[in-house]
Order: C-alpha cells, then structure tokens, then sequence
C-alpha cells in the first residue's frame, strides 16, 4: 500500500458541493476489492481554503509558501474558483489569473486533457439523424501553458477614445512540440487513432504555420496515426452536425477552452464534463477538476451535478497508474446515468448513489 498526498482546493461557489462527492467516491474507489489486489490506495489530503472568500478576507490568493506546499503533493482535486459575478472587490480575472492559471502554469501543465464520451443515459441535444452516424467518444488535447492565456499584452489610454488593448498569443516550438506528441501518443493508443490539429492557420498565419510544421513533423513518429486539420471555426460545424468525426483533437489553449464548453453541451452537459491539467513529464503533480466553473447561480443550493468532478476523480485515478479503480467510477457513473430519472436529486445524493455503485 502507498500513500498518495492528495491536495484538494474545493474553491469557490458549486466548487466545495461537488469536490464533496468527488471525494466520497474517489474513497469508496480506493476501498473496493479489486483495487486491494492491485495495492491499496491509501490518499493523504491537505486542503487548501484558496479561492474569493480567502482572497476578500486577506488579499491573498497563492502566497507563494502555499503553492510550495502544493508543489510537493502527488496530485490536486480543484473544484471551481470564481467568485459572484460583478463584485466590486474582486475584479475579473484575480481569481482565474492569480490562481487557476497560476497553477496551471507553475505546475507546467501543458496537457489539459478533456475526454468528451455520450454515456448512454445521458442526453445530448443532437438530433437522432446526428447521432445515428457514430459514436461520440473524443479527446481534446488541449494546450494549457502558452497561447492567449500568457497574459503577453497590455493597454494604453485606457478610458479613452483612443484605448488600445492587445493580448498576444505566444507559441513556442518547444510548448507546442511537446503537446503534440502526447496527442500522438494518446491517439497511437486509441482504436480509430486518428488525430485532428485545430487552428486558424488561414488567418492566424504565424502561430498556424508553427503548429502545422510541428504536427507534419511529429507525425512522422506516429506512421499508425491518421492525422486531419480543420478550422476552428469549422470544428464548431462538425461538432453540431457529425461529431462521430472526432477521435483525438489537438490545439491551442483558447481553442481548446471553447471546444470543450461545446463538447461538453453536446455530451449531456457541463456537469459531466471532466479534465486533466497533466504535467506529463511528471516533473510536478497534475490536477484534476471539472471543466465547469463556480456556478454563483446555483451555488450553495445542492442543485449542481457532481459527475464531472466524480469523473475528474477517475482521470485522477487512471494517471496515479490505476486504471481499475478509475473503470470502477467509470463505470458507477454509465449505471447511474442510465438509471436517472427526471425526478431531482440533490448533489449529494448524486454523490451517495455513485459511491454506493462503486463498492457493490
Ligand atoms: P459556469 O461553468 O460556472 O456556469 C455556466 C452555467 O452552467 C451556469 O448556468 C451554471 O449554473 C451551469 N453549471 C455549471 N456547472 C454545473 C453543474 N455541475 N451542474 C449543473 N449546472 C452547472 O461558467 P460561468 O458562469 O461562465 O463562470 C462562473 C465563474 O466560474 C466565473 O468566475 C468564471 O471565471 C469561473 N470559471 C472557473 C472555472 C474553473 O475553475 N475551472 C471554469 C469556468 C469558469
Ligand atoms: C476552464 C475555464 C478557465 C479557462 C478560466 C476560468 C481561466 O474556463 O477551465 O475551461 O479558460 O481555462
Ligand atoms: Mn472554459
């Protein structure tokens, strides 16, 4: 048996609701019998009270002794962070900048992983003859430290007619090579092994040019792997009309951010969508969390669903190297989705339900 340092940052708003029942079934995961056979997996948690209500109470929101700490664990299980919108003491992006991408950033995890899959028993908003073509059952690769998010940019004579705002997107050979070839990989390792390069190459001619390069380039290593391009802006086409199309995607990191909101809504929803923030050199601890944010609309009220932070658990669990309690969830979760029905439960009771399929 080994232990495994858990940190956990339950954040803000449906954050500590959710991150609640991840952890009921991430337990009930590492308790059943199969796992023992495989070594128990005992979690060690820390938690971490980042997030707006620290941040409106001492200013702080990642004090650098505390992303230390974190720097140690063994993985992260993040709720949400974000606090009530148009709060006059928390300016946009304190939270999301300071903490989320800080982590993101510092922890170097240029993997963000985001697997899209239609349960059976959840409901997409597709129509039949979509879905009739094929399986929804896709991978984004999404890349989480360069891009837009560097905060490379500024603005001048702000408040004025004359305002100029830039936010430039920044690519690095290196930041790009090595997102692809784990996309390669991870389609090498698929049935259909197909992967898709996402960009704008037609206007974005720069960084387009960089990623195309790279992918021809990669591809090389990769001779099983069938590889495809397509426009962003195309991709939100296919994605309406023949997402079947899809195996492994590979993109940059705005791209990818709203790639996977759609994804998400066309595979039952944001609260099944799950994610990896995976430093794949494993050089720090990778962290998993919902791709959904606080929700300050329903926050507090146990109406938020839990499933993607309960299957985030599962990605956590597949990278610790145990694929058997992660199919353990996996699978908990396919029963209790087939089995809901329109009758509301509470977060909570989602939580039980699922933690309940996992031990029996
Ligand atoms: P959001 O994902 O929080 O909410 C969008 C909509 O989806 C809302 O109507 C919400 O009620 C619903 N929703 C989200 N999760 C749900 C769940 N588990 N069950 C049921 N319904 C759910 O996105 P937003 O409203 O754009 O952002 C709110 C805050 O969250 C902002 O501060 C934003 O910056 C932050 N955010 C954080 C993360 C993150 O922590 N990874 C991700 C996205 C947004
Ligand atoms: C996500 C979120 C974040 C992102 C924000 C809150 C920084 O939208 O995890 O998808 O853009 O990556
Ligand atoms: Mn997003």
């Amino acid at each position: 048996s080994t232990t495994t340092n858990l940190a956990v940052i339950p954040g803000d708003g449906i954050g500590p609701e959710v991150t609640a029942e991840a952890l009921k079934v991430l337990e009930a995961a590492a308790n059943i019998e199969g796992t023992a056979s495989a070594g128990l997996i005992k979690f060690e948690q820390t938690r971490y009270d980042l997030g707006a209500e620290r941040y409106l109470a001492t200013g702080e929101v990642l004090p650098t002794s505390v992303l230390e700490e974190i720097k140690g664990q063994d993985a992260i299980l993040l709720g949400a962070v974000g606090g009530k919108p148009n709060d006059p003491n928390l300016p946009p992006g304190i939270l999301e900048r300071g903490l989320l991408l800080k982590l993101r950033f510092e922890l170097d995890h240029y993997v963000n992983l985001r697997p899209s899959r239609l349960f059976p028993g959840a409901t997409s908003p597709l129509s039949p003859a979509v879905l009739d073509q094929g399986e929804i059952d896709f991978v984004v690769v999404r890349e989480g430290t360069e891009g837009l998010y560097v905060g490379n940019g500024g603005a001048m004579r702000v408040g004025t007619p004359h305002e100029v705002a830039t936010e430039t997107s920044m690519n690095t050979a290196f930041g790009v090579e090595r997102v692809v070839r784990d996309a390669f990989a991870r389609a090498a390792a698929r049935p259909r092994k197909k992967l898709t390069l996402v960009h704008k190459t037609n206007v974005l001619v720069n960084a387009g040019s960089l990623w195309w390069r790279i992918t021809q380039q990669v591809a090389e290593e990769f001779p099983d792997v069938t590889v495809d391009y397509l426009h962003i802006d195309a991709v939100m086409i296919f994605l309406a009309t023949d997402p079947a199309r899809f195996d492994v995607i590979v993109t940059d990191n705005i791209f990818g951010d709203i790639i996977t909101d759609l994804a998400a809504a066309i595979t039952g929803g944001i609260g099944l969508a799950a994610s990896g923030n995976i430093n794949s050199s494993r050089e720090f601890p990778s962290m998993f969390e919902p791709v959904h944010g606080s929700a300050p609309d329903i926050a507090g009220q146990q109406k938020a669903d839990p499933t993607a932070a309960i299957l985030s658990a599962a990605l956590l669990l597949e990278h610790l190297g145990r694929p058997e309690a992660a199919a353990a969830i996996d699978a908990a979760v396919l029963t209790d989705l087939s089995e809901r029905g329109s009758a509301p439960r509470t977060t909570s009771e989602v939580g039980d339900a699922i933690a309940a399929r996992v031990i029996s």
